[in-house]
């Protein structure tokens, strides 16, 4: 997708003005006679969200005024002005003042023109903005670019993103920028990620690792671990229908994982970057992974399947454990993992999991920052009992059902010993309805905040 962004001059760009209830009076009172005539017939008050096209004498757009909340409400939504380009006739626009963060304002227009084309052409306008002074738009490009690539990854459906089509995705990410590319499939795999192997064997599009590094190896050891189910039915515990619909979406942690690896190298953090991808589809099969089999990790851990539908942890332990052996300076992993995460914090909000103060405190800042919400959930020592096994050294899914996400993120913390440390984000991965600079499906979440996190620490 090209960048909405248009670094020629501003002169003949159209201006929006941002307005809210307090300041639209003294906007209108400012407009033309007759602007302010068309602005009342149309009963234009500056409602969030609204949108009003100003004709010129000769017909064509003059300017347009778009209703923001004021700075204190409580329900701002700093994404607003994401709408702007599914409202919007074609052509290059400006913003004329600042709305509250326009730097966010910017990108959420970026975002908001995103849309999903691979199978149906779409005839939306193009609209483009000039980047407003004192942003880095090449910054904002590069965020929008890289959330773009993980709605695409996301959104194409299971036929056409097998762990293949995933490998074949990564590998265009990684040689773009020149990284040193590894998959480990058949034997290997088995051997050596016995996990991973029985959680991805009764699909006839065949498991793998997906294994990419860059930079100077000197640089402190980053690594990221995506979760890259390319479809889940949950295996022989099959999801109801409900359940399984949306689950071309369970790769979502290796697309978020894919498009931080992007912005990453595109601004040359100073990092050793190495990026893991467990890549299988869960399926139902005569030779399926079963209830009570167990397996021993490549941690060598035995592992006791409680449910083959908590397969995401499965393939993220063997990951995480070949991570772990290197001692990374920062361990991340992402992966739309357990219901229980939305229900405890809904669609928007990912719950984020480390044991490291400091990093926490820079996740929620950061987050909040670039507005890509995450919110920190504990590491609650007293339910790592709950992942007992009578016969097993660990079960992959426990037995009750309260805790869920907490309980999967002490299950992915017994293979994580040696990184300095470890942040695990539970995504959803979906933008279950419409939002400003939020197109339904596919979505990027927890990307932004961990590159902004890495660019203040490697930059
Ligand atoms: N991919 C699902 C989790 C999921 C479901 C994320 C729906 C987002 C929306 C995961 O593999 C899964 O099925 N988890 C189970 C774990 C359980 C069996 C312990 C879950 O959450 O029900
Ligand atoms: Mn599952
Ligand atoms: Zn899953």
């Amino acid at each position: 997708m090209p960048s909405v962004f248009e670094t020629g001059s501003a002169a003949k760009a159209i201006p929006i003005t941002f307005a809210s209830k307090a300041t639209w009076d003294a906007i209108r009172q400012a407009l033309p006679a007759e602007a302010r005539q068309f602005a009342d017939a149309n009963r234009f008050a500056a409602k969030p969200g609204k949108c009003l096209i100003l004709p010129a004498a000769d017909g064509a757009i003059a300017q347009v005024i778009f209703g923001i909340e004021e700075e204190s409400a409580k329900s701002r939504d700093p994404f607003r002005a994401g709408a702007l380009p599914g409202l919007l006739p074609a052509g290059t626009y400006r913003f004329a003042n600042t709305p509250h963060d326009a730097r966010l304002a910017a990108l959420a227009f970026a975002l908001g023109s995103y849309r999903f084309a691979r199978y149906r052409k779409t005839d939306n306008p193009e609209v483009r903005l000039v980047p407003p002074d004192g942003v880095d738009a090449e910054d904002l490009a590069r965020m929008a670019e890289a959330a773009c690539l993980a709605r695409d990854l996301i959104n194409t459906p299971s036929n056409d993103m097998g762990p293949a089509e995933l490998e074949a995705a990564a590998r265009e990410v990684a040689t773009r920028f020149g990284a040193s590319f590894a998959c480990i499939a058949d034997d290997d795999l088995a051997k050596g990620f016995p996990l991973i192997q029985a959680v991805g064997m009764a699909s006839s599009r065949a498991p793998r690792l997906i294994d990419f590094s860059w930079g100077d190896p000197a640089h402190p050891k980053v690594t990221l671990v995506g979760k890259g189910v390319c479809f889940d039915t949950g295996g022989l515990d099959l999801k109801p229908s409900s359940g399984m619909l949306i689950m071309k979406k369970d790769m979502g942690g290796a697309a978020n994982v894919l498009a931080l690896a992007q912005m990453v190298m595109d601004a040359r953090l100073k990092v050793r970057l190495r990026v893991l991808i467990p890549a299988v589809e869960n399926a139902v099969a005569g030779n399926a992974f079963r209830p009570l089999d167990i397996f021993k990790s490549r941690k060598g851990l035995t592992v006791e399947i409680g449910n083959t539908d908590a397969e995401g942890r499965l393939i993220l332990a063997d990951a995480l454990a070949l991570a772990d052996e290197e001692k990374p300076e920062l361990l991340v992993d992402l992966g739309t993992l357990t219901g229980a995460a939305r229900v405890a914090l809904g669609p928007e909000l990912p719950p984020f999991y480390t044991n490291d103060e400091a990093l926490a405190a820079d996740v929620a800042r950061l987050s909040r920052q670039e507005h890509d919400p995450l919110w920190r959930m504990p590491l609650w020592p007293a339910y790592d009992s709950w992942l007992d096994s009578k016969v097993a050294d660990i079960t992959n899914a426990p037995s009750g059902a309260f805790a869920g996400s907490i309980t999967c993120a002490l299950f992915l913390q017994r293979f994580v010993e040696a990184a300095r440390s470890w942040l695990h984000v539970d995504i959803y991965g979906w933008t279950p309805q419409a939002k400003p600079g939020r197109p339904e499906g596919g979505e990027c979440q927890a990307a932004r905040a961990i590159y902004k996190l890495l660019s203040e620490r490697y930059g």
